[in-house]
């Protein structure tokens, strides 16, 4: 359906008043805007700071249903905080139980299967309701007890989220590995958190053809000697079943009961572990709370996303990750909003997959990571042209830095002029988002993440700790009090944890490991914070959070390797992808196999998404006096950047060297 663009713009441009006509672009809500928000009083900041302890205990009355109050609100023992001590409740039962009354009949969850040709699911409130009590009583059937760990490998199906739900109301904690990490990846994940239970699925659709899961898992299975695996029939690929250990999802459901008692939680109970990244080899558990976990999410969704009654909400986020479970389930629902999964690939048939799910489910709310943004605007606008997607309102992203062009276009194209674009910036470990700008507040600067959200002290610092001026970049922090659903440490890792988050400035003040740069724009006494990336070992390829040290313990299980160092180089469309940085032994030739073995170890070991972008045989690395590859020197050299310093290295002159296999191109001139 084509429709008549230029009114369109006239009528968007209505929407926005900007900051100044002839600068850079600074959006600010119309008063029509503002009037339909949740949230358009910048006096909510002032509100919040003044006492967050007293606002966050408020907002989470409001957000949630408790079985029981506690008498503290906070509680500290530094690196460890607390919320709600001693309050009760049960994230399942706040996303289905309560919303029967109102709306049992409405969709919980619209699932859109990849195959063209095959029907959709939608499970209302209701269904929904159903599913996860049986399966809850199923899995308690197979000896899943409170505080035990449920790994997941699985795809954006609906038995996803109904196991999800089932492991929160009897107070399991789920663990979802990403399907486009490595069997290995799921073996490492199981043994940390000592699952007896994978939750998987025979295959699933993507792109066009059948992704197998099952029959690549099993040898793990064998490995780690696991007592049971429950196996969704997605795909009909009809993987082994074994005997007594295997089941099949649906007739393990058949015979249940369909109520099962939600577990009555503490607020400070687990409610689940995410590996995620760090600079270490081994990927971290991070650990979320039960009740100030649910709080946050339930409250973000709706100030951040501005979800109203009847709204469609399309997140594109898989359950592998953070962004799937805080928005893609459980804050929709904890809402009683309609959420909306698709299963596959946004290029299947064609590159207008998305759109064509927006026109077909009128979805009002688009939640996205920019590498998508930047891959679908490089297949071509005319794409969406064809498709009518005047029901979005808003338009959000995450995962990694949205450039100004990138954003641009995402405003102009995709959301026609008319919506605002939340720019989330937040982490597996903070549960929730932490910096935006409000839709019925803004401001909206693009390539610029905004204000910490109210309750949320978030700042800057220098290396001495101070907070930088306006337009300095730095270190990015959290301050006390602490975002609600900030992680509650690393599972079994309490050194870990300590090194990774708070040794930076000390056990008050929360390290990110992003750099960041404090705008000149002000809301509601807050500064907008651009995020300038990562800078510790951690890449984001795709948005996808992976360690260079995990990559680079793959490599070196290689014989023909001496030393590796992986660091991230730029890509058009991805973000960065892997640069790996390969000593081999001084007998072995550099060839096409060595290649293929590299790239292979990486994509077993780690998985497909770390696939390494780059790879260089290189005499030497760059080193201190001890010995210590200097980081900086390669990051420099694949992304054509200064290099700094020189004479920090005690091999400096290995650099040129580097310089002409990495074919650098940036500013700096090498003469020793
Ligand atoms: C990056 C994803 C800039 C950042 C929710 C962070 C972003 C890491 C943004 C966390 C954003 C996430 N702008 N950078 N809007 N959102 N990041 O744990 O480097 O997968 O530290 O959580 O992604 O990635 P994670």
């Amino acid at each position: 359906m084509t429709k008549n663009v230029a009114s369109k713009n006239e009528e968007a441009g209505k929407k926005w008043v900007k900051e100044d006509p002839d600068k850079e672009d600074v959006y600010w809500p119309s008063e029509e805007l503002k009037k339909k928000a949740w949230i358009s009083d910048p006096k909510i900041y002032k509100k919040a700071k003044e006492d967050p302890k007293k606002f966050w205990a408020e907002k989470a009355k409001e957000a949630l249903d408790w079985f029981e109050e506690g008498d503290e609100i906070y509680e500290e023992d530094p690196p460890y905080f607390n919320w709600f001590i001693g309050s009760k409740t049960n994230l399942a039962y706040n996303c289905l139980d309560r919303h029967l009354e109102d709306r049992r009949n409405q969709a919980a969850i619209i699932w859109e299967p990849e195959p063209t040709d095959e029907s959709n699911r939608i499970l209302t409130y209701q269904e929904l309701y159903r599913e996860v009590n049986k399966f809850a009583n199923a899995l308690k059937d197979l000896g899943v007890e409170k505080g035990d760990a449920v790994t997941f490998w699985m795809p954006m199906i609906p038995e996803t989220a109904i196991a999800a739900l089932a492991c929160q109301r009897i107070g399991a904690w789920h663990s979802i590995v990403f399907t486009a990490f490595s069997p290995d990846a799921v073996k490492d994940r199981m043994d940390d958190a000592g699952s007896e239970l994978l939750i998987t699925a025979d295959g699933f659709y993507r792109g066009g053809k059948t992704a197998t899961l099952k029959e690549k898992i099993d040898p793990i299975l064998e490995e780690l000697g696991t007592d049971n695996c429950v196996v969704v029939n997605r795909a009909g690929t009809e993987p082994e079943m074994k005997e007594g250990r295997d089941h099949y999802f649906d007739e393990l459901i058949e015979d249940k009961e369909s109520y099962c008692e939600p577990e009555k939680l503490d607020a400070e109970d687990t409610g689940f572990l995410l590996y995620t990244s760090g600079t270490t080899g081994k990927p971290k558990g991070i650990k979320h709370s039960v009740g100030a976990y649910a709080a946050q999410a339930a409250l973000t969704t709706k100030w951040v996303f501005d979800l109203h009654e009847n709204d469609v909400y399309f997140s594109t986020a898989d359950m592998g990750w953070i962004t799937g479970h805080s928005y893609s389930l459980y804050g929709p629902l904890l809402n009683g909003g309609t959420t909306l999964w698709y299963e596959g690939s946004p290029y299947y048939p064609n590159p207008d997959r998305w759109w064509d799910i927006i026109e077909k489910y009128g979805a009002n709310i688009f939640y996205t990571a920019p590498t998508a943004i930047r891959a679908l605007r490089q297949k071509g606008s005319d794409w969406i042209e064809d498709h009518d997607l005047s029901s979005l309102r808003l338009l959000g992203s995450v995962g990694e830095p949205i450039d100004p062009d990138t954003w641009k276009w995402f405003f102009n194209k995709v959301g026609e002029g008319r919506c605002p674009i939340v720019d989330t910036y937040w982490q597996t470990e903070t549960g929730g988002i932490l910096l935006t700008s409000l839709p019925g507040i803004g401001p909206f600067v693009p390539g610029v993440a905004g204000p910490a959200l109210p309750g949320i002290t978030y700042d800057v610092l220098d290396a001495t700790g101070e907070p930088v001026d306006v337009n300095e970049s730095g270190k990015v922090v959290q301050k006390p009090p602490f975002g609600i659903g900030l992680l509650r440490g690393v599972y079994k890792a309490h050194e870990k944890y300590k090194a990774e988050y708070w040794s930076e400035y000390g056990d008050k003040i929360y390290f990110s490991g992003d750099g960041g740069r404090k705008t000149e724009h002000e809301v509601g006494g807050n500064r907008l914070i651009e995020i300038t990336g990562r800078i510790d070992d951690v890449l984001e390829v795709s948005g996808h959070r992976l360690g260079s040290a995990e990559i680079e313990d793959a490599i070196s299980d290689l014989d023909e390797i001496v030393e590796v160092a992986v660091v991230p180089k730029p890509h058009d469309v991805k973000g960065e992808v892997p640069a790996v940085f390969a000593l081999l032994k001084s007998d072995v030739e550099v060839s096409e196999e060595i290649e293929e073995k590299i790239v292979n170890i990486v994509r077993e070991k780690v998985g497909p998404v770390a696939t390494p972008g780059a790879i260089y045989f290189v005499p030497d690395v760059p080193r201190t006096e001890s010995g210590k590859v200097i980081r900086r020197f390669l990051k420099g050299l694949v992304k054509d950047g200064e290099l700094g310093d020189m004479t920090t290295a005690s091999n400096p002159e290995c650099l040129k060297e580097l310089a002409e296999i990495t074919e650098y191109n940036g500013p700096e001139e090498f003469e020793f």
